[in-house]
């Protein structure tokens, strides 16, 4: 994926956060998932946010992006309530890649990244030479070139994630929200579209929020890690800061080393082991499944059994 040249888009105002919520609680129907929960986006940095299927971290990117309407608190986009703004505003400042991606069927690659430009069209202004480099530069940061005219629903998984994160990209918002963005690319467009990631935060000034399941990579790409549990923040700050053995067995019930990785310094996790849990049958309680060990692998001694 190639970078992106510099000078995309206009300088986001400096001083306050771009992106706030104030006490903020959300809920679907009755069951309230956030709830109280306070966060400042920093400006101009990655922050990644982590936890365990279900905490609420989808449902809390949709609410900052607006999609969601919050049940109690505010969200305030540079310092104003998203919600007194309007529709066409929010999205010029922030565009939201969402976890579930859903495209009208026959749609192409082409189509939807220009989607991505309709926030800058108005009666005035119709499709530009401005829109068009736009869509160019997402479609070659994505490495969808040569792809342009491919009907989305025909693509592989990977290659219409990479569809939809240059549609977010094409949207030049100074703030990207952006759900799991690489949980159905190989290894080679993981690293790339991270890099995109920290390339639009460093050279660009963007401020981004990303969702991410892999803690090294949450490590590795972001500046700043929130770590979720039950609709709560339970841990925020620097990756190096805050990721602790304590932190990880407190997310994920997941016993683990952390080292500094020799090359870079961000923490890595290693002689990672599932908390030992006993599974209830009819004849009683059971030990685990053996994990299967390499030949000559001792397994580290395991902590007092909690379960
Ligand atoms: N549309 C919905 N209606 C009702 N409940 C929902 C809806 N969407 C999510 N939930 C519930 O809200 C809680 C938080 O879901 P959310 O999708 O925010 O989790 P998540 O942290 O993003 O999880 P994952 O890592 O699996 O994507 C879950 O208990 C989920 O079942
Ligand atoms: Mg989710």
């Amino acid at each position: 994926m190639n970078a992106v040249p510099p000078n995309l888009d206009a300088a986001a105002p400096a001083g306050l956060s771009p992106l706030e919520a104030r006490e903020l609680v959300v809920a679907h129907g009755e069951r309230v998932i956030i709830d109280g929960l306070e966060l400042q986006l920093p400006r101009g940095r990655v922050t990644a946010i982590v936890g365990p299927n279900g905490c609420g971290k989808s449902t809390l990117l949709n609410a900052l992006a607006r999609v969601l309407a919050p049940r109690g608190g505010s969200i305030l986009l540079d310092g104003q309530d998203i919600h007194r703004l309007p529709a066409r505003q929010v999205a010029r400042q922030l565009a939201l890649l969402p976890q579930d991606t859903a495209a009208p069927e026959g749609m192409t690659v082409a189509d939807l990244v220009r989607f991505g430009r309709q926030p800058h069209q108005s009666w005035l202004s119709q499709w530009s030479r401005e829109d068009q480099r736009a869509v160019q530069r997402a479609i070659r940061a994505a490495d969808l070139e040569g792809m342009e005219q491919r009907v989305l629903d025909e693509l592989s998984g990977g290659q219409r994630q990479r569809a939809w994160i240059a549609m977010a990209v094409a949207q030049s918002t100074p703030t990207l929200l952006l759900d799991e963005p690489t949980s159905a690319l190989d290894l080679g467009h993981q690293i790339e579209v991270f890099e995109l990631i920290r390339h639009l935060a460093c050279r660009h000034g963007k401020s981004i929020a990303m969702v991410v399941h892999d803690l090294a990579s949450a490590c590795r790409y972001a500046d700043r890690l929130i770590a979720m549990r039950e609709g709560r923040i339970i841990a925020q700050g620097a990756p190096a800061d805050i990721m602790t053995p304590a932190l990880v067995e407190q997310l994920y019930g997941v016993q683990c080393e952390i080292l500094p990785d020799p090359a870079t310094g961000a923490p890595l996790l290693v002689n990672l082991r599932r908390r030992r849990q006993r599974r209830v049958t009819a004849a009683g309680t059971e030990p685990p499944d053996c994990v299967r060990s390499p030949a000559g692998y001792r397994p580290p001694p395991q902590a007092p059994d909690r379960a």
